[in-house]
């Protein structure tokens, strides 16, 4: 596990985009800030797609940002990017299926900047097929990072968050979590677990100072659809035609550290689908088999 710290420098307040009226880029004031009171998030797979965007963008609305991931060339070119638009970033190499791993994420985080007030609990891997036949190892790996890293890193946070009466932990779920389909049957039921996790944390902290948000995004623009047809018996998700930029979750995130909220749909209008869901299941019974099957 590798680890690179960052250096103070001149970004927007935090407090003070809190009343900002709008969320355009370019509505962000940049004053100087120092580091005592600087905000710090925690994005996890923040090497690529979602994570990588988020990071950039909580960046430029002036938090300090600590991306966590495996590649360390991605890692470190982002940090070069952040520190190039005025921003400031630090990464830590690590593989979140390990326990080892979390634990020593949170201690070197915690012994540099103490608790974050934002972690975005994003990485996160899909597989696409007949559950019969995922390798039970790709099973596990999507299990400990979907599922335990997410409740383990957020188990270790909270306590900081709890006793400091604010903090912000965003779950990056999926609407895939509200909507349970063949092929990804360990994703969805990894995603609905996210979702009712927290859901629960949420009503659990009321009133404590603390958020738990999920964020269930539809189909976005990024490696995810490569890295699910490479893994060893994958195919690919067709829902990819209907993606959106990643940036459009980036910016939800941003938002919820401005206007705290229990669930965002990305896009919004994607909302609709739990609904239609519960009223035709039935025509996903039927179809849905048809389509699996056809990708064979
Ligand atoms: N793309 C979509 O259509 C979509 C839709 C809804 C929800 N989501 C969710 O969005 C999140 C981000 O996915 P994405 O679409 O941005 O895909 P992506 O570009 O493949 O990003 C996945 C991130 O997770 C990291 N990661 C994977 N395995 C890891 C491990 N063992 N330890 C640490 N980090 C690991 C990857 O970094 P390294 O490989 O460098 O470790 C990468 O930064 C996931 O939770 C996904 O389920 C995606």
């Amino acid at each position: 596990m590798n680890y690179h710290g960052g250096a103070v420098c001149f970004t927007a307040s935090f407090d003070n985009l809190l009343f900002l009226k709008t969320y355009n880029e370019v509505d962000v004031e940049v004053i100087p800030e120092t580091r005592e009171t600087q905000k710090t998030a925690l994005v996890t797979g923040a090497s690529s797609g979602i994570g990588a965007a988020t990071a950039l963008r909580l960046a430029q609305e002036g938090l300090m940002v600590i991306l966590v991931a495996r590649r360390q060339d991605r890692l470190e070119s982002l940090v070069d990017e952040i520190r190039s638009k005025n921003g400031e970033a630090a990464f830590i190499r690590a593989d979140l299926t390990s326990l080892e791993e979390r634990e020593s994420v949170f201690d070197q985080v915690t012994r540099e900047w103490g608790t974050p007030d934002v972690l975005v609990n994003n990485a996160g891997i899909a597989w696409y097929g007949y559950y019969h036949e995922m390798k039970w190892e790709t099973a596990r790996s999507l299990c400990q990072l979907n599922v335990e890293a997410v409740m383990h890193m957020t188990r270790r946070f909270l306590p900081g968050m709890v006793s400091r009466g604010s903090g912000l932990v965003v779950n990056i779920g999926s609407i895939i979590g509200k909507m349970p389909t063949q092929g990804t049957v360990m994703y969805s039921a990894s995603k609905s677990f996210l979702d009712t996790f927290s859901i629960s944390l949420y009503r659990e902290l009321r009133g404590s100072g603390v958020t738990v948000s999920v964020m269930r995004p539809g189909p976005i623009i990024t490696e995810f659809f490569d890295r699910t047809e490479q893994s060893p018996n994958g195919r690919r998700i067709p829902a990819e035609r209907f993606a959106i930029p990643a940036e459009r979750v980036a910016k939800a995130v941003a938002r919820l550290i401005r206007r705290p909220r229990k669930v965002v749909y990305v896009p919004f209008w994607i909302g609709i689908v739990p609904a239609l869901y519960n009223a035709a299941g039935w025509a996903v019974d039927l179809a849905g088999p048809l389509l699996l099957r056809r990708k064979q």
